[in-house]
């Protein structure tokens, strides 16, 4: 069978990570598709990128500069979209579906802003978007929430699916350095951006969260509804409180379906979240990714590996091509769908706003060294039905009026530790503003 025409949009990183891939493997990847996957084009802006690879190809596989030129090539079955970003991505794979070609991607911003609008299109079109690549890059966690779980009722997902913050929280906790100056350092070792904005500040973690969300819950993609919260503000000063509590500050991507009494709905946040150091996730250092899920039948189940990088990534893009290489001749209604549920099975179920969202608390208090200041605090906490779990006081160097005060608490609604940090950040022996980090066992 003739080999299935493939065209490559972008010749960044990944886009050539998908080429070396699909290159070297390709005995394996035919014989798993059953028959062979084939660059046939390539769209890449950067003239000196298209001309390295041109060197290197010859001149068999036209590189254009035109990406419109690559999706309107009737030659072509399916388009990888190796750009990122919101336009022209959009554009053109929404041109690409148009035309009736399947389309690979791996932009998780894509996804989680327009999903709803792309999915739909494929879907009268009777093509695939597939986009394993899009979240936590290497890690088949798209091909696990949506076939692998398919017998269970998801309760909740916890992920580090940002390498740049994690590689930067590691360093932090390692070597007792501050957020900025280890920023520098993570930019200067290629980990971290020139902008590192969608990184520190939670924006990346949370577009592949919402993708995770639509999938275990049957949810559309909702990005707009997300808590987003960054590690840019993060003091190495609670990073070290935590560790002697036994618990370590990650960079978490949560989504929950609460159900019961109270509020129902699914939390969908990102934030700084300290664990139990003894957890495995806590463990997972560096620029790696890992996602854990709770699941009713399997238990927990957790994913661990590279979530960004040339090969990794293309690892995940390569896997697709081939599932809709053997998906392409198959009739459109019995495909897996794009959200695991069928489009008339999805749920309204709301997405919750944070003041409704359950979570325990760490909490810093620089407080005055004098009688009466600790219970006036935990009063404050009992009138609000906030249960404390812990509470660490640093002892008061020789003459020195102030302290700090850790408390941790057991599980609240948030709204109500929101109104308990009001009156207790009104306090006139409360010196600063009140540190507050939320609390996660996973268990
Ligand atoms: N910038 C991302 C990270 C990789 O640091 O994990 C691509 O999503």
């Amino acid at each position: 069978m003739k080999a299935i025409q493939v065209g490559l949009i972008g010749l960044g990183t990944v886009g050539a990570g998908t080429f070396h891939v699909l290159q070297r493997n390709q005995a394996e990847i035919r014989g798993r598709a059953g028959r062979g996957i084939e660059i046939a084009m390539v769209a890449a802006r950067n003239a000196e990128r298209a001309k390295a690879y041109q060197a290197q190809v010859g001149d068999g596989v036209p590189c254009v500069a035109d990406a419109q030129e690559l999706v309107d090539n009737p030659a072509i079955d399916i388009v990888v979209e190796l750009i990122g970003g919101v336009e022209p991505a959009r554009t053109l794979v929404l041109r690409a579906i148009a035309n009736g070609k399947h389309v690979v991607t791996a932009n998780k911003a894509l996804l989680a802003l327009h999903g709803t609008e792309i999915f739909e299109a494929a879907r009268e079109k009777g093509v695939v978007v597939a986009f394993e690549a899009a979240v936590a890059g290497g890690i088949p966690i798209i091909k696990a929430l949506r076939e692998g779980l398919t017998a269970n009722r998801i309760e909740w997902i916890a992920g580090i699916i940002n390498g740049t913050t994690n590689f930067i929280l590691s360093e932090m906790r390692g070597k007792g350095l501050d957020f900025a100056t280890v920023l520098k350092e993570a930019q200067r070792l290629g980990y971290a951006e020139s902008d590192p904005t969608f990184d520190i500040e939670g924006v990346d973690a949370a577009h592949k969260l919402t993708i995770m969300s639509a999938i275990a819950f049957g949810v559309p993609v909702q990005f707009d509804k997300a808590h987003v919260e960054g590690i840019s503000s993060l003091q190495a000063t609670d990073i070290k409180y935590a560790e002697q509590l036994g618990y370590r500050i990650k960079l978490l991507g949560i989504t929950r379906r609460r159900q019961g009494s109270g509020s129902q709905g699914i939390e969908l946040r990102v934030h700084p979240t300290l664990i139990p150091a003894t957890r495995l996730i806590a463990n997972v250092e560096g620029a790696m990714n890992a996602v854990v899920v709770q699941a009713d039948a399997v238990g927990t189940t957790l994913y661990y590996g590279k979530g960004a990088g040339a090969e990794p990534t293309a690892s995940a893009v390569v896997a697709d091509l081939v599932d809709v290489t053997r998906l392409h001749t198959a009739d459109p209604d019995h495909r897996v769908p794009h959200l695991a549920f069928q489009p008339d099975a999805m749920s309204d179920t709301p997405i919750l706003p944070m003041a409704e969202v359950h979570t325990a608390f760490y909490l810093r208090l620089v407080v005055a060294d004098q009688p009466g200041v600790l219970s006036r605090i935990t009063t404050i906490l009992a009138e609000h039905d906030i249960s404390i779990d812990a509470v660490l006081q640093r002892e008061s160097g020789e003459g020195e009026r102030q302290t700090d005060l850790i408390i941790l608490t057991h599980d609240t609604v948030e709204g109500r530790m929101n109104e308990a940090l009001a009156r207790m950040q009104g306090l006139p022996t409360v010196l600063a503003p009140i540190v507050r980090i939320r609390k996660e066992e996973l268990a």
